[in-house]
């Protein structure tokens, strides 16, 4: 692969993936890999899921793109039902392209309705792939995972708080609810919004339509990508009817060309239509229960794995560790050679798994005995 250009920080292990389905890959050999990432954590109802496809191909026959002036109706019918699955009083949806690109058009209406500039986040949020998060005069990144004073932060400064319900740049951490609640509190009572970005965490991957259903709080705007287009490029933002009627439409303008797009608001809706048909988010729930409980079963049978974490099909796995040669990448290593596909993230000792809600029982036990099996290995072995 010669003509690409690669910098996603991964280095690439299988250069000839050509068909999907469902959770396994398919090489031009015929080769089959178990994907348990989703992709880049997109695929919520597995590759090449059929019902989408036919969705998706009806609309690409009939109509991709309009521009700024014109709308199709599937553009509305899936802005009410992103809304419905929100709760959000009299909210409006806006569909866009990527999850960066839902999270810095989120960052911009509250820079825009608060006319403030300071932003507040967890010190391990990811936030997006564009915007300024190193400019550290805009940004309060808050320590939690030591217990940092909420004393400092000049809450009345602050335009939003942008809140990864379990994202945490790919380590799953879940902070604390009552953390939570209380900075939300601060946020509102000092005029700012809370934005939630549902990136990752959405579309029903930890166990409920959004993480912030594990929290007591109300967001004003939700950045949702990722699954909501199983893989084809589509965002959304969706913001509260109150936070809506402050958005001004002489003043605040954008100017992208993909927004609301029928093709990408077409498949929005299927993806949530499926879901809801097929009552995925609870089994995608019970199944990340299951491998959850499986997972801690291996760790209190070998000595090398220091904690599992996870809500729903969002799951890490911690390996502990040590001199030398790392253990995750021993482990990976050996997951690699049975064709296991996960996360692991760069020079750590962390994996992260989200596999699609539609992932069946014979992949799920395909993937914790080849697990076993390279935890065994390597713990005997080193
Ligand atoms: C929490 C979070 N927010 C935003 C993004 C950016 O989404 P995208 O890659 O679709 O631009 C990511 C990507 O991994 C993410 O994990």
């Amino acid at each position: 692969m010669k003509n690409i250009l690669h910098c996603s920080g991964h280095n690439v292990l299988f250069e000839d993936i050509i068909r999907g389905d469902n959770c396994i890959l398919y090489d031009s050999k015929g080769n089959d890999y178990l994907d348990m990432e989703s992709g880049v954590w997109c695929n919520s109802i597995g590759h090449n899921n059929h019902l989408l496809v036919k969705a998706l191909a009806k609309q690409a026959s009939e109509i991709m793109h309009t521009g700024y002036c014109y709308l199709d109706p599937i553009v509305e019918r899936a802005a009410e039902k992103i809304v419905g699955i929100t709760g959000l009083e009299n909210g409006k949806a806006l569909f866009l392209s990527s999850g960066s690109e839902a999270v810095d058009f989120s960052i911009r209406i509250s820079k825009y309705i608060t006319g403030r500039k300071l932003m507040l986040t967890m010190s391990d949020s990811f936030l997006s792939s564009y915007g300024d998060f190193d400019n550290k005069d805009n940004w309060i990144f808050h320590d939690w995972l030591n217990n940092e004073s909420l004393a400092k932060i000049p809450f009345s400064d602050i335009s939003a708080f942008i809140f990864e319900p379990g994202s945490s740049s790919g380590f799953v951490r879940f902070p604390p609810s009552e953390l939570i609640t209380e900075i939300v509190a601060k946020i509102h009572a000092n005029g700012g919004l809370v934005i939630c970005n549902e990136v990752t965490t959405g579309i029903g991957r930890t166990g409920c339509w959004f993480g912030y259903n594990h929290y007591n709080i109300v967001p004003d705007i939700i950045a949702i990508g990722k699954g909501l287009g199983n893989g084809y490029p589509v965002s959304c933002i969706v913001c509260s009817g109150k936070t809506a009627k402050r958005i001004n439409n002489e003043t605040f303008h954008y100017f992208q060309s993909h927004q609301n797009d029928p093709l990408g608001a077409c498949v929005a809706n299927e993806v949530i239509c499926i879901i809801e048909r097929e009552k995925l988010i609870f089994a995608g729930n019970e199944k990340g229960k299951h491998i959850i409980s499986e997972l801690n079963r291996i760790k209190n049978k070998y000595g090398i794995i220091k904690e599992i974490r996870g809500r729903g099909l969002m799951i890490a796995i911690d390996f502990i560790s040590r001199r030398g040669s790392s253990i995750a990448q021993l482990v990976n290593e050996k997951l690699i050679e049975q064709r296991i596909i996960l996360v692991r993230r760069p020079n750590s000792e962390t994996f992260r798994i989200d596999p699609s809600l539609t992932i069946n029982d014979n992949d799920i036990n395909r993937f914790i005995t080849v697990f076993e099996n390279a935890v065994n290995e390597v713990e005997k072995n080193g």
